[in-house]
């Protein structure tokens, strides 16, 4: 049954962190922790669904996680085409839609591969869309849109020395068919946004939580539904306009 929920979020963003803490705590290595983050995945999508989430934005591997040893980023997009390869059936007969954010530069061909088969596969699903951030940051996501902008304005011949517009450029992210971020979750403590959906997230409502992102489940996230439910927006105007 989906509860009474009058200010439902249209885009929950998560940054879904510690991982590795979890693990480290457990006296497990940190690939386990990855694995056991893939299954809160599958917890918060079956939540989701049932609470009647239109969008969600997950961020699973940032532009800076190439920064870690390769043991580690191995293990992680091993996981990712395993996760997809035995997941993606489900995940479709659920009529989620997946979309993949990110640069495609640096991911193998093998990872390019799975993630347009599973956006292929669910293109036309509309009980929840879930986005996959992957090889995502958003200064680069910013920096290749507006060398796109500029690449196309110069082919077509168009808009030369016009200034370039909010909607003009929001045509060229990685999230141009979704709406604005309303909530943005942090999982593990951490206060801070990572390179993670920067302009998208410009009047989110940010709710940080000290559950490690394996232990996040349906509870975790109706608490921070709960909490957003009584945020006043402003938008930088005043109450009640
Ligand atoms: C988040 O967990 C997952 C990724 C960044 C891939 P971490 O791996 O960052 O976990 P901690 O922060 O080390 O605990
Ligand atoms: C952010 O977590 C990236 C993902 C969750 C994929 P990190 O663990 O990489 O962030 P920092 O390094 O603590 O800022
Ligand atoms: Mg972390």
């Amino acid at each position: 049954m989906v509860p009474v929920r009058p200010k439902l979020p249209r885009h929950v963003a998560v940054i879904m962190d510690g991982n590795g803490r979890w693990a480290t705590a457990k006296g497990l290595p940190r690939s386990q922790g990855h694995r056991a983050g893939a299954d809160a995945i599958d917890r918060l999508m079956d939540a989701s669904l049932s609470i009647g989430l239109e969008n969600v934005s997950l961020y699973a591997f940032s532009t800076e996680n190439w920064r870690r040893p390769i043991t580690e980023i191995r293990s992680i997009f091993d996981l990712l085409v395993e996760y997809i390869e035995s997941r993606l059936e489900p995940i479709a007969e659920k009529g989620i839609r997946i979309l993949h954010s990110g640069s495609r530069k640096r991911l193998s061909a093998k990872v390019l591969s799975k993630i347009d088969k599973a956006v292929e596969v669910t293109r036309k699903n509309r009980n929840l869309t879930v986005n996959f951030c992957l090889n995502y940051g958003s200064q680069e996501e910013l920096l290749s849109a507006f060398g796109k902008l500029l690449e196309d304005r110069q082919k077509k011949r168009i808009g030369r020395g016009k200034p370039v517009s909010a909607k003009e450029l929001e045509k060229y992210l990685y999230t141009y068919s979704l709406p604005p971020v309303d909530l943005l979750i942090r999982t593990a403590g951490e206060q801070r946004l990572s390179n993670f959906l920067l302009w998208q997230s410009a009047y989110a409502e940010l709710f940080f939580c000290d559950t490690l992102w394996p232990e996040f489940d349906r509870k975790s996230l109706e608490s921070a539904l709960d909490w957003f439910a009584g945020r006043t927006r402003k938008f930088g105007g005043l109450e009640n306009e």
